[in-house]
């Protein structure tokens, strides 16, 4: 993880630079810092532990100032979050950098280079960058040159922005398997993590690709492809503006967010369909031909994202007809496949940057998986220009590091997927229209169930002195479970677990006591009479049930549960619907333990590193 940033400019970057980091904060937090270079070409730092807000009081008792720099915003890997471990790294005054990876043979490096004299101060892989890059300007190597040579021996995932006193106008970067952008400004130019971070600044952009390095300077960008030789990168012009990412009224973004869900599925769904008929260009202009050769879907993601892959599993299998394998990205790359002929390829991310989904979409390439597409949240990201084909969630920027809308806007997303792949496998005309009917009601059905936030809001002040929590639900309703469960987790930091309810009586029954409060979904569909004996397991063995229950589940009969009714939805939207209680407890759970909601300890919004 971690989020990088560099500017040149002929005025003081150091204002760019902490807007940038506070952009590319949901990236890591623990610590972070900032080197410039001042009018002498002297290079100063400033780094600290803890929030971007700590590095600003800094630099506002003692100024950084200076035309070129970098900065950088830790999600700690090697090495404890502390103020020697926070980047930029430095070598004898000479070299500053930052990095976003990891350095996998930084061990045997270190050991070369301490036996050069080089004397190390942090527990960090990222260290040995700088010294390197210092033995081969030593050696007389242009910065540029130095910065490729030391790619050159170094393995691993990176990317990477250097400065040097000794090159005082040229900034140098360097990607290899980490995001790494360059902003194009007016006499001024940048690099990022990310496009977001540099949006105040600039709408031009460029991509680095893997073996990249570039040198900017006030004048212009020079990029240089993995074999050294001068290369073009097309310049993207991005449509994100530099205001999307208010916080507005709301206490936390989590909560913003949990409540844009409605606007954030109508935006997904907007310009897809002509009348009641999906538009297989939403994929791509070669989609239809694609879809029209798919007979199974491998789908590949992580954390909430592959919880959206496994309900729409669900959904391709009955609706589609579709065979469907869902995998978790850091098992799928690391396992021999038997590839399916006529299968599509799915990853789904919202940040399009996960370093496992991105290494799964490599590894199935290289296997044979020969169409690929992404429900991804961002179309700069990695995972769309790596893809065949894309379908954009247009959730906005989710800022939260619990996933939230993108969540909703993902499944939304699946279930359009499922839709042409459906109507080519069988899929009638009239169920095609009857949920493409429900899917515009599905805004307004949004909003309604986050009316239901006053009842949960006091139904999680019996959470606040909880150690663990099981989720329950059967069916597509299970994978909604997982994902209630997962943010109550990190979130509030309240042990939570998922199971089918069905698997209850398998070993986790033995969990229950008082202590133990169970959450189910109890949507009213054919598994509702068999959840229904679940939980009256559950409550046979003294165990607090809190249901979140169709409005025409017959469930009043089970004495002291605590239910919560939903409006009657579809079964196949259902999903979408019940995530949204579950987001909205874990929410003011969070609230009552105090915790970090939108920086939870120990996370980060996009997990760059395996
Ligand atoms: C969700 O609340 C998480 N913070 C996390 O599981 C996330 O979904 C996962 O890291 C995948 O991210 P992506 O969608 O950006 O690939």
């Amino acid at each position: 993880m971690c989020g990088i940033v560099g500017a040149i400019a002929h005025r003081t970057v150091t204002p760019v630079l902490l807007e940038g980091l506070k952009r590319l904060e949901y990236r890591g937090y623990d610590s972070a810092g900032i080197a410039v270079l001042d009018q002498d070409h002297t290079l100063l730092r400033t780094r600290r532990i803890g929030k971007i807000l700590e590095l600003e009081a800094a630099l506002q008792q003692a100024p950084l100032v200076g035309r070129i720099g970098i900065a950088h915003t830790r999600w700690a890997t090697h090495g404890v979050p502390s103020e020697r471990n926070a980047h930029p790294h430095v070598c004898r005054e000479r070299v500053a950098v930052v990095h976003n990876g990891i350095v996998e043979n930084y061990e045997a490096l270190r050991g070369e280079l301490q036996a050069k004299g080089y004397e190390f101060t942090s527990e960090t892989d990222t260290e040995v960058i700088a010294h390197q890059i210092d033995v081969f300007l030593e050696q007389g190597l242009p910065l540029l040159k130095a910065v490729q040579a030391t790619c050159g021996v170094l393995r691993g995932a990176f990317a990477i922005g250097v400065i040097s006193s000794a090159h005082p106008r040229e900034l140098v970067a360097a990607r290899q398997g980490s995001p790494l952008v360059v902003g194009l400004g007016d006499s001024e130019n940048y690099i990022a993590s990310d496009v977001f971070a540099l949006v105040a600044e600039t709408q031009r952009f460029l991509f680095l690709e893997d073996g990249d390095t570039a040198v900017l300077t006030t004048d212009g960008v020079e990029i240089y492809d993995a074999a050294g030789a001068a290369v073009e990168r097309p310049v993207h012009e991005t449509r994100i503006a530099a205001d999307a990412v208010e916080r507005g009224e709301y206490r936390h973004y989590m909560q913003k967010e949990i409540h844009e869900q409605a606007i954030a599925v109508e935006k997904t769904l907007d310009g897809r369909y002509q009348g009641e008929r999906l538009l297989d260009e939403a994929f791509g202009d070669t989609a239809a031909a694609i879809f029209d050769q798919v007979r199974n879907v491998q789908i590949v993601a992580c954390g909430t994202s592959y919880h959206a892959g496994m309900v729409a599993r669900y959904w391709m299998e009955e609706i589609a007809g579709v065979p469907c394998q869902v995998e978790v990205a850091s098992e799928f790359r690391y396992r021999r496949h038997v590839v399916q002929p006529g299968t599509l390829f799915v990853t789904i991310s919202q940040s399009g940057e996960t370093a496992d989904t991105l290494a799964a979409l490599k590894q199935a390439r290289l296997i044979g998986y020969t169409h690929t597409l992404a429900i991804c949240n961002v179309p700069e990201s990695s995972l769309v220009r790596e893809s065949e084909l894309a379908l954009m969630t247009r959730a906005g920027p989710e800022i939260g590091v619990a996933s939230t809308k993108a969540f909703t806007t993902q499944l939304t997303a699946l279930l359009l997927l499922v839709i042409a792949i459906g109507k080519r496998n069988g899929i009638s005309k009239e169920r095609e229209v009857a949920i493409v009917r429900e899917l515009h009601r599905l805004p307004s059905q949004i909003e309604q169930v986050l009316r239901l936030e006053p009842e949960i809001v006091k139904w999680a002040e019996n959470f606040g002195d909880k150690k663990d929590a099981l989720y329950l639900g059967r069916g597509m309703h299970y994978p909604v479970a997982m994902e209630g469960a997962l943010k109550l987790k990190e979130i509030s930091y309240i042990h939570a677990e998922a199971y089918p309810a069905g698997e209850l009586k398998h070993g986790p029954l033995a969990l229950i006591d008082d202590q133990m409060p169970v959450i189910a979904v109890a949507p009213n569909n054919e598994l509702l009479e068999k959840l229904k004996s679940n939980l009256q397991e559950v409550q046979a063995r003294g165990g607090e049930l809190y249901v979140f229950a169709d409005v025409n589940a017959p469930l009043e009969s089970m004495a002291g549960v605590k239910l919560l009714r939903v409006a009657e939805v579809n079964d196949v939207l259902a999903p979408i619907i019940y995530t949204i209680p579950l987001q909205l407890l874990a929410y003011h759970v969070a609230l009552i333990k105090g915790t970090d909601v939108d920086q939870p300890r120990n996370l980060a919004k996009s997990v760059t590193v395996e």
